[in-house]
């Protein structure tokens, strides 16, 4: 089969579409052909080798070579004991921790797949897993918006944004968006009430503050975290600098018992088990699924170009028919 391999980290310029051997399921896995994968900027992360955390698995190399992680397809075998899911059935998965989504076909342990939602393709099913749970965890479980509050998502022009900015407005939020100059357009377009340049305003500086904070691109201090809050407010840091995730994890915890703003890391629970209840409200049209562009699997490195350097307005996705 074909796949999109890298061994170094670095730029796109690593990736090499290559044929290597189709996996074999294994005990408790299945076969996918996938059909579609959505990228995501733990892609461009992984790829790159920043920050720090996405190292995890290999300091100096990848220890994984074939990046993707959100995949839609069809189950085409079942390995022993795998018994939940027939070949021809049409699956989803956030498949972050095994990764291989940049392929014809990828092993999967069946209990991370899930069936296709009903009438959803499959590139709206591959833009959701990831997205969609940072965006339903950060607004709705651990943000528990309310109708009136200020809402503010930074990095909210970008794939978990464009449904983060839907849910809060679907909950009666005021919300602002925050990114760059290219996306303020797109933001208001979701629903946003006002955005925000980051390149050329501090919405930490402003003299502004918000009842919730939704953090995709966190990158300064506690204290200006705290400035940012109104009396009783929120702050969730989902993604940014390892740096920050650190000042956020200690500093968060000890600065809020003094002045009762809730300053914290989103630690995610991933998973297509959690997304139930966005699955509910696109099927009844009340979120929808901007795709930003389109790409086949021997494009993966423009794509990821593309994403990894700022333009993507809504989900990138790879289709392989
Ligand atoms: N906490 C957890 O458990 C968990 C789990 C999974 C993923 N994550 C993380 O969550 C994040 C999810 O992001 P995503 O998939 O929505 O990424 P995305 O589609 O790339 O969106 C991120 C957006 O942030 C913007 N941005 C970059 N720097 C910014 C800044 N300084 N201020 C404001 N906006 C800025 C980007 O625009 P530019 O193009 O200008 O850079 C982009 O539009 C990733 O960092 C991922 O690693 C966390």
């Amino acid at each position: 089969m074909k796949a999109v391999v890298y061994t170094r980290y670095g730029t796109p310029d690593e990736l090499r579409l290559t044929e290597v051997p189709t996996p074999v399921p294994q005990g408790g896995e299945v076969l996918v052909k996938v059909r579609s994968v959505s990228l995501n900027l733990s892609d461009w992360e992984g790829l790159t080798g920043s920050p720090l955390y996405s190292r995890l698995g290999g300091l100096r190399r990848p220890r994984r070579h074939v990046l993707g992680s959100d995949i839609a397809g069809q189950v085409v075998a079942t390995g022993p004991g795998a018994t939940l899911f027939q070949p021809g059935d049409d699956v989803y998965a956030d498949i972050l921790t095994y990764l291989g989504g940049f392929a014809e076909y990828v092993c999967v342990p069946e209990k991370v797949l899930a069936r296709m939602p009903e009438a959803m393709t499959y590139e709206q099913a591959a833009a959701l897993p990831q997205a969609g749970v940072i965006a339903l965890q950060g607004i709705v479980e651990k943000g528990q918006v309310r109708a009136g509050q200020r809402v503010l998502i930074n990095g909210a022009g970008g794939g978990s944004g464009m449904y983060a900015i839907q849910l809060a407005k679907l909950h009666g939020a005021e919300v602002t968006g925050v990114d760059n100059g290219e996306k303020q357009q797109s933001m208001r377009a979701l629903g946003a009430d006002h955005t925000i340049d980051y390149t050329r305003e501090d919405f930490t500086r402003n003299g502004r503050t918000y009842d919730l904070i939704l953090d995709l691109a966190a990158y300064r201090s506690v204290r200006a975290y705290h400035r940012a809050l109104a009396p009783g407010g929120r702050y969730f840091c989902v993604g940014g600098s390892l740096g920050t995730l650190l000042r956020v994890l200690v500093g968060g915890a000890l600065t809020g018992r003094r002045t009762g703003k809730k300053v914290r890391v989103l630690a995610v629970r991933m998973g297509v088990e959690h997304l139930a209840p966005i699955v509910e409200l696109c099927r009844q049209d009340k979120i929808v699924t901007v795709i930003d562009s389109r790409y086949r699997l021997d494009e993966v490195p423009q794509a990821l170009r593309h994403l990894g350097e700022g333009h993507a307005k809504g989900k990138v996705v790879v289709n392989l028919d």
